[in-house]
């Protein structure tokens, strides 16, 4: 059975959902019922997905790793149900977001317990270095959700500046995704450092991304909220290049927009940042990193997991 699942990539996301489905619960009956109903609701899954791709890109096997993908993937949700009461978010994953349904205070409760019934299960069954990585990731992400707070409206927040929050909020998980899939998969120093940087140059690329699909993309497709970066007055990154690229006119309008001294209507801003050249150097940019981490992969010997992880890179690129 296990060679067949080897074979089938698609058997082996069959397993880290039935793991969700069948074996996640908590001591806390509404707690389980909040995160299994955001499980459901889909997303991606990239980040147990990179995990299992290191640990194959090691010459591991995935099987033997489900439940460490699984936890990434928690970790993730939890992350998700309280961004959404920061960010004043309404759905996600097509569903109301938890702080809808459940309110604000059992959202922040139950991401606490969700983030601490991971570290209890993580430090009981994995050895260091791996319970280390996952503790140093959650405090970078709350590093970089409180720097993103504090730089709301900041014109003068650059580019370095937000590739440095990028990093903390969402690359973290993506590099420890990757790295604690080498560790366990058995690979060496070099080839734990090379997904390590893969996954944080692929988390900065996969930020960027998201950020342009607040402004061009369909909350159906999305199951999230369009528009919200914008109303929360973030400093995204096409904000941050219009503003570095846009000139002396477009800064003044911009400026008003986000002091809510100029109600200018969502379109009239998304045109105004494509017109000063924001999404063209987003993409731009975004393709600098997408290049860079494929380029972090390039030691490791070639292998069909390689090829995957090289592929997902590649898919951040946007089709315009
Ligand atoms: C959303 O992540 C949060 C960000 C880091 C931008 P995903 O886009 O991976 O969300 P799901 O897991 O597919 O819902
Ligand atoms: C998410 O950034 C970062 C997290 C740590 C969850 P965003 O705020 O851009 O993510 P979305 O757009 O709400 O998914
Ligand atoms: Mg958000
Ligand atoms: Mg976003």
């Amino acid at each position: 059975m296990i060679d067949a699942l080897r074979s089938n990539e698609a058997d082996l996301y069959a397993l880290v959902e039935s793991f969700f489905k069948e074996r996640f619960s908590t001591d806390n009956a509404l707690i389980t019922e909040a995160v299994r109903r955001m499980l459901a609701a889909g997303g991606k899954r990239l980040r147990p997905r990179m995990t299992l791709l290191a640990a194959a890109a090691c010459s591991g096997d995935p099987v033997e790793h489900l439940q460490l993908a699984a936890y990434m993937e928690l970790i993730h949700v939890a992350t998700l149900i309280h961004d959404d009461v920061v960010d004043n978010a309404q759905t996600r994953r097509g569903v109301n977001a938890t702080a809808v349904d459940f309110g604000n205070r059992v959202s922040v409760l139950a991401g606490d317990y969700l983030f601490a019934w991971i570290f209890k299960n993580v430090t009981a069954g994995y050895p260091h270095p791996v319970p280390n990585i996952l503790s140093a990731t959650l405090a970078d992400i709350c590093d970089g959700e409180v720097l993103q707070l504090r730089a709301l409206g900041d014109l003068n927040h650059s580019l370095d500046d937000y590739v440095e929050v990028a990093r903390k909020k969402t690359a973290s998980l993506f590099a420890a995704s990757a790295a604690c899939g080498a560790i366990v998969g058995g690979g060496d120093r070099a080839t734990i450092d090379a997904l390590r940087s893969f996954g944080e140059l692929f988390g900065i690329a996969f930020q960027m991304n998201d950020d342009l699909l607040d402004m061009t993309g369909d909350a159906r497709t999305l199951g999230k909220p369009v528009g919200n970066d914008l109303t929360e007055r973030k400093m995204t990154v096409p904000v941050v290049l219009a503003l570095r690229d846009g000139g002396a006119a477009f800064r003044e309008t911009f400026a008003r927009f986000y002091a809510g001294t100029d109600n200018g209507a969502l379109p009239a801003m998304v045109e105004a940042i494509d017109v000063a050249g924001g999404m063209r150097a987003t993409r731009a940019t975004l393709a600098t990193f997408v290049e860079r981490s494929k380029e972090a992969l390039k030691p490791l010997p070639e292998s069909a997991a390689k090829h995957q992880l090289n592929a997902l890179a590649d898919a951040l690129i946007p089709r315009e």
